[in-house]
């Protein structure tokens, strides 16, 4: 599988981690790990691989979980790089989730204006998504991803062999976001059709990967700080991001995606934007590989929606599926609430 290049900033490789031996001189730089406790042996592994080479390695383990994108995490990260003396030629690897890379990735951002990182996610939905694309953040005030930056990444290296191994829970974690790359691009949407239940779905991993992350990568090329075509990436997460704050983060992103996508589809075959065929197809996509049903809309939920940070001049903004990907649109509360009450009724 060839490497995919974005914005001649960001490489990401398929294969394995014995690429890091030939991706870059680590030898000469020392080199930060910073791994989920959950993944340790994997990051040990790692740790072996350079060491061998050379490396002069440093080891920090520390969780994950959307609780750890914190700036206490942030700053403990920080002093840690600061008491090793790490310095602004040396390299940072992440491995772990998306919660990981988002932190590790913001830290390496402002670290001394910025170093070197690399970023090898260790699950299926940070591998589609988090892990690629340069964007990187932590919470505060209760708000998801309000301090951030677009830094991208080095290298992204996707280790084929760990995610076949991944377990059906991760597999069906990253199914969300892999369902939005088939709403936003009906090549993908007809591949993943094809592909019947989850042994199909571990079967065909590294094409549905090179996939997805080929897809994202087309948006951040064109659109590498959210301006503008990047925002069709959001798909289905203006309600994910309220439904996760609803629960207090209780719902985990991909079942917050799912859903979002679920509803922000009703959305969209409710103000005429897609036809009862597009509607029925993108049902049948998340009934089959996310396993959900439609369920009332809360009002809840709609109040929150208030707060993206997204929104602009008071209006709501969502991508919605359109007839062959998405489009941004934007709504007033007064508009949503009417769009609620025709879906509820
Ligand atoms: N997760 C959406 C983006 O990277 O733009």
């Amino acid at each position: 599988m060839q490497n995919i290049q974005i914005k001649n900033k960001s490489t990401v490789c398929f294969g394995g981690i014995n690429q890091l031996t030939s991706l870059r001189d680590f030898a000469k730089n020392k080199t930060v790990i910073f791994a989920s406790k959950s993944v340790k042996e994997f990051a040990c592994k790692i740790e072996g691989l350079l060491e061998a080479l050379g490396a002069d390695v440093y080891f920090y383990l520390t969780s994950d979980g959307e609780d750890n994108k914190s700036v206490e995490k942030a700053l403990l990260f920080t002093q840690f790089l600061a008491y090793n003396e790490i310095g602004r030629n040396d390299v940072i690897i992440n491995i772990g989730g998306g919660t990981l890379c988002d932190l590790g990735g913001f830290v390496a951002s402002i670290y001394m204006r910025g170093i070197s990182y690399i970023n090898i996610p260790t699950t299926l939905l940070c591998a589609v998504d988090a892990a690629v694309g340069g964007k990187t953040a932590i919470n505060s005030v209760g708000a998801k991803n309000l301090w951030g930056s677009f830094y991208q990444p080095e290298f992204v290296i996707i280790d084929c062999e760990l995610m076949q191994n991944l377990s059906e829970g991760l597999i069906k974690e990253g199914m969300s976001e892999i369902v939005k790359y088939a709403i936003l691009e009906e090549s993908f949407a007809s591949f993943l059709a094809n592909l019947k239940g989850s042994n199909e779905i571990r079967e065909n991993l590294n094409e549905i990967l090179y996939r997805c992350i080929n897809i994202k990568a087309s948006y951040v090329e064109i659109d590498e700080f959210d301006r503008k075509e990047r925002k069709l990436l959001n798909l289905g997460h203006t309600v994910a991001h309220a439904i996760e704050r609803y629960s207090q983060y209780k719902t985990d992103h991909s079942t917050a995606v799912a859903h979002g996508l679920l509803y922000e589809s009703e959305i969209s075959y409710c103000v005429g934007y897609i036809s009862l065929n597009r509607y029925n197809q993108i049902i049948d996509l998340c009934d089959r590989f996310l396993g959900i049903k439609r369920k009332p809309l809360n009002y809840e939920i709609l109040q929150l929606m208030g707060k993206d940070k997204k929104n602009y001049q008071n209006k709501i903004v969502f991508a919605l599926p359109d007839e062959s990907g998405a489009t941004v649109k934007e709504f007033t509360r007064e508009q949503l609430l009417q769009i609620f009450q025709k879906i509820n009724k």
